[in-house]
Order: structure tokens, then C-alpha cells, then sequence
């Protein structure tokens, strides 16, 4: 059985306070009993995860939204993968489509990454999803085939077991623009056979697969009810902690 997940995705919000009055309100909601098998993880800015560690229970996840390329050394401003998992997290963004694209992280950069999260023992949440232009194009198989065989290269079939992936359209992140139900499952299930073609049938079937993309309490029913759809990848959405777990409990 595939885990389900609601991940939330905070970005660059809330102040260290802010931060820790969410995360304990989700935590206070949680705490009422969570669905059969739903797992869920809070990814809130690098400042905010030792804190937070301290005010939520052990089976609430805790994510980074970003990590170094590197282990340590002379890279001033950046945070490590082992750093994050010093201060209380299990997992670690890799690939947002924000840092793709303000950042302009390459494919050569987020495999490094993932690489060096699995060695400090982090999940790497592997974002990866075309832009409106792409769509249009009809080439969104093409660009997220490239960005899961070049930023998921090279992995052993043990490693990628802590790998889970977040199918998110560009066009839908922040936008109020959710793809429809079918259009997820398609992707879904597109990236699904293609980690059965790189990594064989075992490790496409483990695999979870996030849907990222305004998702909100009113479409994510519709959207988690899609057989290759494991759950969910929230922006906007995980700052309220009552919008937060109506989405987790939406299975
Ligand atoms: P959104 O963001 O839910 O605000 O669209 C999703 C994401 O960027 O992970």
C-alpha cells in the first residue's frame, strides 16, 4: 500500500511566532485522529523547523523547502542537508518550480540534491511539472520525462524507496487554476509508468505521487480520489490550519 500525504508548503510565510501558533493549531486539529493511512508533513521555512519539532507530535512530518548541493564547506547563505536533519526534519522540497525557475536550479543540481538528502537520511519530496506555455504545446509528458530522468538519475532502487514525487503544473501553482481531475490522473499515471520503465514495477508502485496546484478544501476530494493520486503538495491552503487538514481529510 502507497502512502498517502498531504504535505503543506508554506514558502517564504509566517514570522518564527506565526510559525509556530500554525503548526500548533494543525498539530491541536490532527490530534482529533487522522484518516486510515493519511500522513502529513508541514514544510515551513528553515528558520522555523527546530522550533516547530518541539510543539508537534511525532507522527506529524517535518520538511525543508530547499537544501544545498553541497555537504559543508565555504557556501555562505546556504543550509545543508544535514543541517536540516539535525534540527527535527524528515524530509526535504527539492525542485520547486519556484526554485527552478527564479532560482534556475538545473536538473544537474536537484539530482545532487536529492542525492545528498538520501545520504542524511532525508525523504527528498521531488517537485517536478511543465509551465502554460509547455501545456499549450502539448509537450508536458516530454519536459516532466526529462526532469524525472535527469534530476532522479543514478539512484539505487533501495534509495529511491524514500523518494516521493509532486506533479505540479506551473500554470496551477498560486494561480486559483486547478488542473481538472482527469488531467491530474493522466500525468499521475504517466509518471507512474515511467518509474516503471526507470526503476521497474516494485518502486512505481511504492512510489507516492503529490498533485500540487491550488489545491484547496473544495477540489481536493475530486483530485485525491484518482487512483495514481496519493495526496497532495498545498501552497496558499497550508497557512490556515482548518483549510490544511480539511484538504488531509479529503480522502
Ligand atoms: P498553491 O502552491 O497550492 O498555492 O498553488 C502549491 C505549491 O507551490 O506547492
Amino acid at each position: 500500500m502507497r502512502r498517502k500525504i498531504v504535505a503543506g508548503n508554506w514558502k517564504m510565510n509566517t514570522t518564527v511566532q506565526e510559525g509556530l501558533e500554525l503548526a500548533e493549531a494543525v498539530a491541536k486539529n490532527a490530534e482529533k485522529g487522522m484518516p486510515e493511512g493519511v500522513s502529513i508533513i508541514l514544510a515551513p521555512p528553515f528558520t522555523h523547523i527546530a522550533g516547530i519539532k518541539e510543539v508537534i507530535p511525532d507522527f506529524i512530518g517535518l520538511a525543508a523547502q530547499n537544501c544545498a548541493t553541497e555537504e559543508s564547506g565555504a557556501f555562505t547563505g546556504e543550509v545543508s542537508a544535514g543541517m536540516i536533519a539535525s534540527a527535527g526534519a524528515q524530509y526535504v522540497i527539492t525542485g520547486h518550480s519556484e526554485r527552478r525557475s527564479i532560482y534556475r536550479e538545473t536538473d544537474l543540481e536537484l539530482n545532487k540534491k536529492v542525492k545528498t538528502a538520501i545520504k542524511n537520511k532525508l525523504s527528498p519530496v521531488f517537485c517536478c511539472g511543465e509551465n502554460l506555455d509547455e501545456r499549450q504545446k502539448g509537450i508536458h509528458s516530454e519536459v516532466v520525462r526529462k526532469q524525472i530522468e535527469k534530476g532522479l538519475a543514478d539512484i539505487t532502487k533501495d534509495d529511491f524507496q524514500k523518494i516521493i514525487i509532486a506533479y505540479e503544473p506551473v500554470w496551477a501553482i498560486g494561480t486559483g487554476k486547478t488542473a481538472t481531475p482527469g488531467q491530474a490522473q493522466e500525468m499521475h499515471h504517466f509518471i507512474r509508468n515511467l518509474l516503471k520503465e526507470l526503476y521497474g514495477e516494485k518502486i512505481a508502485d511504492q512510489t507516492s505521487i503529490l498533485y500540487g496546484g491550488s489545491c484547496k478544501p473544495s477540489n481536493a476530494a475530486e483530485i485525491f480520489e484518482n487512483i495514481d493520486v496519493d495526496g497532495g503538495l498545498i501552497g496558499g491552503a497550508s497557512l490556515k490550519a482548518d483549510d490544511f487538514m480539511a484538504i488531509a481529510r479529503s480522502f
